[in-house]
């Protein structure tokens, strides 16, 4: 455990106002600051970053949590590793305590130290003349690519083998448990063997240098999987990282290129053209668009031309607009399915000139249109023109509504004003189902139906929210932890809930003098009920009258419990009751 002091100065050597905003655009509202949240997709800022209490709430998905915890999900880190992370930041020494009795499983430090040598052992197996022969091959003559390019990008080879990289880390000492938590090893019943066989290997390096996975491509079509990859580690996260991204960022200022495909990445690389990024087998998700708007607000994605290629760029454009970035499609075309075998038939500089003449979103979904309607049929005119209004319907700016509208009317052909009517219609009825939908969550959400953080909330609302707010005002002034109320100081025994009865334990347990930190939370309760501590601290932050309301709720709270437990020893005595008169019934 990291004791309590050495989280205190480096929580106040970490002000949450400045670390936040290193991350987050936040601008002064009132005493506060306020942005858009970085954990969920929005357009009106509802992420409020508190400078007196330390922390930070969204109001939009729940999030919150003081400086510790916002490093745990922004950068991906666990407990440890995050208060490493910021004990750096602010150059503090941290005194050496034992990370394994933190917590149970593989730190992040030793997944990627592992990771180091993997790639390293992968890397030497390549260039073994014996072993790397057919890798070799495979790279240079079947991929075309230069010895240059796989020396950049770290390619290796994970040898056929089941125990060659796991016989090698065990001799570097590491144990086969922490080669699993690496995703480096699998297991089975009859032990632990290498994942990653007979594979040309690709590191994913993350923008620091580390290198967080691996992805792995067969050398011949009968293998399946195709490309095996990484699962996710205490070090790698799917649909956080993306491939290339730590040589694109220094170049993607202007313009990043997205693709599909570790080989696309490194084929559009190898063409010069230094900017471009692969998501790993997955869709481009909102994380993915949130990192690579740090890097620019233009993007160029270069999907497949096939089927699954264009619905990804679809999502993909719906991730990407929801941060503000103004995203472009090349059309892949000439017969090829990707950016790889196109640059390899047609030349770097036909590509360039595919790239050059990338069309906006909008001018690509009209193409979509036009193959998917014979617009000279009048029905299926009809039909293009309510899956149009409904697209510019779902878009944010007016501006850009205005702007769809006009091309639409000239696309097939109608009067601008009756596009705008269909348009403004699909709009109030969107308005319309979002209200009812947001007043029933309201009443599931207070009513506790769909509470999952603190699941007892549903059985007894009112005795929950008692609780919650008590702790919210313990929390804000931990000096009520000793009040007596009617003479008794308030106990674990008064609360009822499981989420209530553990953070009031934790809190009186780890208060010392100088009271209670939030952040020692993070060390024992998950994100999602940490956020929910602050989320009840935030609601009591406005009370004034403190102590007097305490003293209410204390007693509110007490007398409810006592109402339960009057009940219970009332269906006791019944029960009893009844036994009584069956006894008395069968000794008659
Ligand atoms: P593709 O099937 O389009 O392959 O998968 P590719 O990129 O053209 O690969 P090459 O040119 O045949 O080598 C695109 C991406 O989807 C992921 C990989 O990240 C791949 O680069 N993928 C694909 C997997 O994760 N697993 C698979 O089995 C296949
Ligand atoms: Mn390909």
């Amino acid at each position: 455990m990291i004791p309590a002091n050495v989280i205190e100065d480096i929580r106040t050597r970490n002000d949450v106002e400045d670390v936040i905003s290193s991350y987050v655009t936040l601008k002064r509202a009132g005493k506060n600051l306020k942005g858009l949240c970085p954990f969920h997709s929005e357009k009106t800022p509802s992420f409020v970053v508190y400078g007196d209490t330390q922390s930070f709430y969204c109001f939009g998905c729940g999030a919150g949590g003081d400086v510790i915890s916002f490093i745990m999900r922004q950068e991906n880190l666990d407990y440890v590793s995050a208060i490493d992370f910021l004990a750096k930041r602010a150059g503090i020494t941290l005194p050496d305590f034992d990370s394994k009795t933190e917590k149970a499983g593989t730190s992040r430090a030793r997944v990627l130290q592992m990771n180091v040598e993997a790639a390293k052992f992968y890397r030497n197996m390549l260039f073994d003349d014996k072993i790397g022969a057919n890798a070799r091959k495979y790279l240079i003559n079947k991929r075309e690519l230069t010895s240059a390019v796989v020396k950049t990008f770290g390619i290796g080879y994970a040898p056929a083998g089941y125990r060659s990289l796991r016989d090698h880390l065990k001799g570097l000492g590491y144990s086969y448990e922490e080669m699993a938590d690496a995703s480096l090893c699998a297991k089975n019943e009859r032990g632990y063997y290498d994942y990653f066989r007979d594979r040309v290997i690709f590191p994913i390096i993350d923008v620091s240098g580390n290198v967080v996975g691996f992805g792995g491509r067969a050398m011949t079509d009968d293998v399946k999987p195709k490309y095996l990859n990484s699962t996710d580690s205490p070090a790698f996260k799917k649909t956080k990282n993306l491939f290339a991204l730590n040589f694109a960022k220094n170049y993607s200022a202007d313009l990043m290129v997205v693709c599909e495909g570790y080989m696309d990445a490194i084929a559009i690389h190898s063409a010069g053209i230094k900017c471009a990024v692969a998501t790993l087998g997955t869709a481009l998700t909102s994380d993915h668009a949130r990192i690579i708007k740090k890097y620019t607000d233009h993007v160029v994605l270069s999907y497949d031309s096939d089927e699954p290629g264009q619905k990804a760029t679809e999502r993909a454009l719906r991730s990407l607009s929801e941060v503000g970035i103004d995203a472009k499609i090349l059309a892949i075309d000439g017969g090829v399915k990707d950016p790889d075998e196109y640059i390899k038939k047609y030349g770097v500089e036909r590509f360039k000139r595919l790239l050059e003449n990338s069309k906006p979103k909008f001018d690509f979904f009209l193409d979509s249109i036009k193959k998917k309607y014979d617009l000279s049929n009048t029905d299926e005119k009809i039909k293009a023109s309510s899956d149009v209004c409904g697209y510019i319907a779902s878009i944010y700016s007016k501006v850009e509504r205005d702007v769809y509208v006009a091309k639409t009317a000239e696309f097939l052909n109608v009067d601008r004003k009756s596009v705008e009517t269909d348009v403004d219609n699909i709009i109030r009825r969107f308005r319309k189902n979002e209200k009812k939908k947001s007043s029933g969550e309201l009443i599931r959400s207070t009513s506790g139906l769909s509470d999952r953080v603190n699941p007892d909330f549903a059985k007894d609302p009112y005795e929950a929210r008692l609780e919650e707010d008590i702790l919210g005002m313990i929390l804000t002034y931990p000096e009520l932890l000793t009040r007596k109320t009617d003479g008794k100081e308030l106990s674990a025994e008064d609360f009822k809930t499981t989420l209530g009865n553990r953070l009031f334990t934790f809190i009186k347990d780890n208060s010392g003098e100088s009271g209670f930190s939030i952040s020692l939370l993070s060390s024992v309760f998950s994100p999602e009920e940490v956020s929910r501590a602050v989320k009840m601290q935030i609601r009591r932050r406005e009370v004034t009258n403190n102590e007097s309301t305490f003293d209410e709720y204390v007693k509110a709270l007490r007398r409810q419990n006592d109402i339960q437990k009057s009940e219970e020893s009332l269906e006791d005595l019944i029960a009893k009751k009844k036994r009584n008169k069956i006894k008395y019934i069968d000794g008659e």
